[in-house]
């Protein structure tokens, strides 16, 4: 079977062609930031109008280097949420309109879904069952899975994504957006030791997490350092490690805890955040004091991607699962 995945949620168009025999045949991704750069986030209206720009001609990119005709398409999956509304629409719209002139099904796909699947997409996937953590910059969500569609939340933000908690402190250091890889960047000059953040949550039971408190104390930090209203480049730096090993060290905290509780061996990691480099290497520390393992996809696809929607959909659809003609975009839907 043969799947079109498109990806519009957000500012960032993807589109790929995965068949179930061969695996992925072609992906290609458009990328929105510089539109929203000026910005310092993603203008939703400019998204919208951007998908449609981008998103007939990346199909027709997929096609050409897979060396196929649209007619070779046996389903087609698309993000139906959580995501912008028009964004999604535009997604939405494009699949089902394609999938009804080629007389074929659609399937609408959780986005969170597509990214908790990814790293299936590389040469070693995780085996079921795994406790995968979702990082992204509108989730931060420590899930157990038994197999495809059967998740169980273990645990949730009660506030800020660390995504969003990486964006926003990046903005604070007058860095652009998307702020995690400016501010991975800008940690590799930094004194790790010069700032203590605090680890939030962590002295406590369960697997939530809180992020929004690492925002103030950046703020702060920031405020406390102006020399004539402005902060010299080495604190920011300093700031920026000591934001990252924060974030770092919670998350690696709760996952090994996680692991405890369900007794589980594998960890996968997915979401624009599990590309960090930082976080990868302190979770592979992490599960090989636990003799466990921890999954991750190819840095390009733990960020918004078409591959990941057409493996989650060709799942979905090989287990008899698809939709009617109607049009999904749900902005906001739990996992
Ligand atoms: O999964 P994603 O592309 O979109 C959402 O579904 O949200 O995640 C985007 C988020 C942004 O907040 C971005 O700053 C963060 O992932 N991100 C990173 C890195 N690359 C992307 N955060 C930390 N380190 C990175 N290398
Ligand atoms: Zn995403």
């Amino acid at each position: 079977m043969i799947v079109l995945g498109i990806e519009t949620s957000c500012d960032e168009t993807g589109i790929a062609l995965f068949d179930s025999e061969q695996g992925l045949l072609s992906h290609a991704l458009y990328s929105q930031v510089e539109l929203h750069a000026d910005y310092g986030g993603v203008v939703p209206e400019l998204a919208s109008r951007d998908h449609i720009r981008k998103i007939l001609p990346l199909i027709d990119e997929v096609l050409i280097a897979a060396k196929l005709d649209k007619s070779d398409i046996n389903a087609i999956a698309y993000t139906a949420g959580p995501g912008l509304v028009g964004a999604l629409m535009v997604g939405a719209a494009v699949g089902q309109s394609l999938a009804l002139v080629l007389g074929i099904p659609a399937v609408g796909v959780h986005h969170m879904e597509g990214h908790l699947l990814a790293p299936m997409l590389e040469a070693s996937p995780p085996a079921f069952p795994f406790v995968a953590l979702l990082v992204s910059g509108g989730h931060t969500q420590l899930v157990k899975v038994e197999g495809i569609g059967r998740y169980e939340l273990l645990g949730d933000s009660v506030d800020d994504a660390a995504g969003e908690a990486f964006d926003k402190a990046a903005k604070m250091l007058g860095l652009d957006y998307p702020g995690g890889p400016r501010i991975a960047k800008l940690a590799e000059s930094g004194d790790v030791s010069r700032f203590r953040f605090p680890r939030p949550m962590t002295d406590r039971p369960g697997l939530d997490f809180s992020f929004s408190g690492l925002k103030t104390f950046t703020l702060n930090t920031t405020q406390q350092h102006k020399v004539n209203g402005v902060v010299d480049e080495q604190t920011k730096a300093d700031i920026a490690a000591a934001f990252q090993s924060a974030v770092v060290d919670t998350l690696t905290i709760k996952c090994r805890r996680a692991l405890r509780q369900t007794e589980m061996k594998r960890l996968v990691i997915a979401g624009g955040v599990s590309a960090n480099t930082s976080l990868r290497e302190a979770l592979e520390t992490m599960v090989s004091k636990e003799k466990a393992e921890v999954f991750y996809a190819r840095p390009e696809f733990c960020t918004d991607n078409g591959a990941m929607i057409a493996f989650a959909g060709c799942q979905r659809l090989m287990a008899g699962q698809h939709d009617d003609r109607s049009l999904k975009a749900t902005p906001r839907w739990p996992l």
